[in-house]
């Protein structure tokens, strides 16, 4: 492989992810492309694995493909690098690119030495990617087992060998922040890239940011990592239970046979829909809803998250409307004068519900791999909070806005387009 001569350099970049495996960097990069495409720049993202997967189908899912003590195979894959760092080049310099997104783990120093050494003609912006929630890392660990480059695998043997592979590119991590002591698994006296920044890939968050001056697109870039971006959340309401029927709150009641019945005509209006993935709360009817609409469908990933559990009532919990009324009447006037506010005694107001909700959206999102279709089954209290996360909605209207059983709102919203519609379950 021989370097190609490289075009005088105008308002290019190279973007190299950073981080371990399962923190985000394919989204994150993915995400890059697509807005920045709808933006009209050129962007492309060139990833290591599929690279890997083209070239070597069979033999290097095994975790001793990884091993950084395995000098032939280190070799193969430095290879794997280089040709996407050659790519890169091309796409800059003689087809018209003008972002190039290097996709892989890049974590170690040599292989950062070399990314500079390779791309000298435009500047290189390095992007490493981490991810503070446990429960969610394990999610996109268990997520990569499903991979079909471990189809011969049974999961826990698929696990065991993902575990593996990042433990070889833990023992090689060297963070874009190292301080040059030795001690934090970089070489001693180890320099850091020039430009980089290190984000909270869950919580869309720059962590650090170092700049000896600004890349190309900077502002447009630190827009994107920082901004939600949702290209496609459909927010159903569990169907019919008794408890609605009733009008009681909260409790852990099941479906009625109409709830069933909506149930089913969502799963209709999804038929032949592609899902990426549905959340639901931690509570039955949500569940089950979920269950009838994946009948058949086992491929697609679910998981049930606390956050989108609805409000908790407290001391009202199980009671009806107008139990609370005759009952609990200064609870009642409280909701009645500001609803937003007004805390069940030993349970939440809407108010107090807001952070957790909003850390379920972005778990939600994460999980899903920012891919479109993702459906999000919730309740009535926390699926108004989760609308008005996305259509700004006054904090005094919020608890009224009207979350129907029979239909799911579908939501987009990316830096060029934003959308919330109604849409019956039946087509
Ligand atoms: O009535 C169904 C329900 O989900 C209850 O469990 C919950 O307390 C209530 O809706 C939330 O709506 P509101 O705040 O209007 O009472």
């Amino acid at each position: 492989m021989t370097a190609k001569p490289s075009l005088p350099s105008a308002e290019k970049l190279y973007i190299a992810m950073v981080g371990l495996p399962a923190m985000g960097k394919s989204v994150i990069a993915y995400k890059l492309q697509d807005n920045l495409r709808n933006m009209g720049v050129a962007a492309k993202v060139f990833n290591n694995g599929e690279v890997r997967r083209r070239l070597f189908p069979e033999n290097t899912s095994h975790a001793e493909f990884y091993n950084p003590d395995n000098a032939a195979l280190v070799a193969l894959r430095e290879d794997i690098a280089l040709i996407n760092m050659y790519d890169a080049k091309d796409f800059l310099n003689e087809e018209g690119g003008s972002i190039a997104i290097l996709d892989a783990t890049n974590i170690s120093a040599p292989r950062r030495r070399k990314i500079i050494a390779h791309l000298s003609d435009h500047p290189i912006l390095f992007v490493e990617c981490r991810n503070p929630d446990p429960d969610l890392y394990a999610a996109s660990v268990a997520r990569k087992t499903k991979l079909s480059e471990f189809a011969h695998l049974s999961t826990e043997e698929a696990l065991a060998s993902f575990e593996a592979r990042i433990r070889h590119y833990r023992s090689i991590y060297c963070p874009l922040d190292s301080d040059g002591s030795g001690t934090d698994g970089c070489p001693p006296g180890e320099k850091r890239p020039e430009e980089y920044v290190i984000v909270d890939s869950l919580n869309h968050r720059i962590i650090k940011e170092h700049l000896t001056k600004e890349p190309p697109y900077y502002s447009l870039l630190r827009d994107l990592l920082v901004s939600d971006w949702v290209k496609g959340l459909c927010l159903v309401r569990h169907g019919e239970t008794e408890f609605n029927r009733e009008s009681r709150i909260g409790g852990n009641p099941r479906l009625t046979d109409k709830g069933i019945q909506q149930a089913r005509s969502l799963a209709a209006r999804f038929r032949d829909k592609h899902i990426s993935c549905v959340v639901t709360s931690t509570l039955r009817r949500t569940r089950e809803m979920a269950d009838i609409l994946l009948e058949g469908r086992p491929e697609v990933e679910r998981h049930a998250l606390r956050e989108f559990d609805e409000i908790n009532a407290g001391e009202c919990d199980s009671m009806t409307y107008d139990e609370v009324r005759r009952l609990r009447p200064g609870i009642w006037e409280s909701r009645k004068t500001d609803k937003y506010h007004a805390p069940y005694p030993g349970g939440e107001s809407y108010a107090s519900m807001k952070d957790r909700v909003e850390r379920g959206v972005k778990k939600a999102l994460y999980l899903s791999g920012n891919a479109e279709n993702l459906v999000i089954i919730g309740h009535q209290a926390v699926n108004r909070m989760i609308l008005s996360h996305f259509l700004f909605r006054r904090e005094e209207d919020v608890p009224y806005v009207f979350i129907p059983q029979d239909r799911y709102f579908h939501i987009v919203s990316t830096q060029s387009r934003k959308l919330v519609e109604l849409l019956p379950f039946q087509s």
